[in-house]
């Protein structure tokens, strides 16, 4: 009998590729800029969440308040300014070891598979790195409104992909990611920190380990 198809969800920053340095280090030039610096607790809690979101985080580390929601919109304007620049000429290079591969696997094991990035510059990135037709499905921070933990994003993916949201595993490597997995119904491989991703179905600690994985989901 075959096997019946299910779905592989990707996060994009920090799974597939190695861009959430790049997003802490445009957010820390801006803090800079406000006269403080941000430190590694606060890049945690800056993964997986929308750069509106993101901002009022920095802000909150910084003791910044009172800004008007005009001035907000610039100050993520200029954060994402200095982002474009850091992934302009963005190479395989900065392909997380073994996800490619682990996504081959489970294409071979017929799954299908979807980005879900809250990113808006998710799908330019699988372009400029010429892996966009690994996923059947591309949903990025342009196709969505509400931010993870919302589980919109993994929600239009499974949609997208036509698979019922029991039968799709998501891979992440933010707390919000897992917790808007699960508040999906979905089942969530957590990549990265043990303790942050306390709540994952199955942690690995980087992507390497992730084609080691069997496929129990
Ligand atoms: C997520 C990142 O994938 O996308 C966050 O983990 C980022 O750090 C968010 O803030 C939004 O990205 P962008 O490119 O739309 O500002
Ligand atoms: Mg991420």
């Amino acid at each position: 009998m075959e096997q019946k198809t299910k779905g592989a969800i990707f996060d994009l920053d920090g799974v597939v590729v190695d861009t959430a340095k790049y997003h802490y280090l445009a957010w820390d030039r801006l803090a800079g800029e406000m006269g403080f610096r941000l430190d590694s607790s606060v890049n945690e809690r800056l993964k997986g969440v929308s750069r509106m979101d993101s901002l009022e985080i920095v802000l909150q580390a910084g003791g910044i308040g009172g800004i008007s929601q005009e001035e907000k919109l610039r100050l993520a304007q200029r954060k994402n300014g200095y982002y474009q620049e850091m992934i302009k000429e963005i190479s395989p290079s900065e392909l997380l070891p073994g996800t490619v591969e682990f996504i081959k696997k489970l294409k071979e094991r017929n799954y299908k598979t979807a980005l879900g990035s809250a990113s808006k510059s998710g799908g330019l990135i699988l372009k400029r790195l010429g892996i966009i037709s690994l996923f059947d499905v591309v949903v990025d921070g342009n196709q969505v409104s509400r931010a993870k933990p919302d589980p919109e994003v993994f929600f239009t993916a499974a949609d997208r992909m036509g698979i019922p949201y029991e039968d799709c595993v998501v891979i992440e490597d933010a707390g919000a990611g897992v917790r808007a997995a699960h508040a999906g119904g979905m089942k969530c491989i957590g990549v990265g920190d043990r303790d942050v991703l306390a709540e994952a179905d199955l942690v690995v600690e980087n992507t390497a380990e992730l084609s080691q994985i069997e496929l129990i989901f």
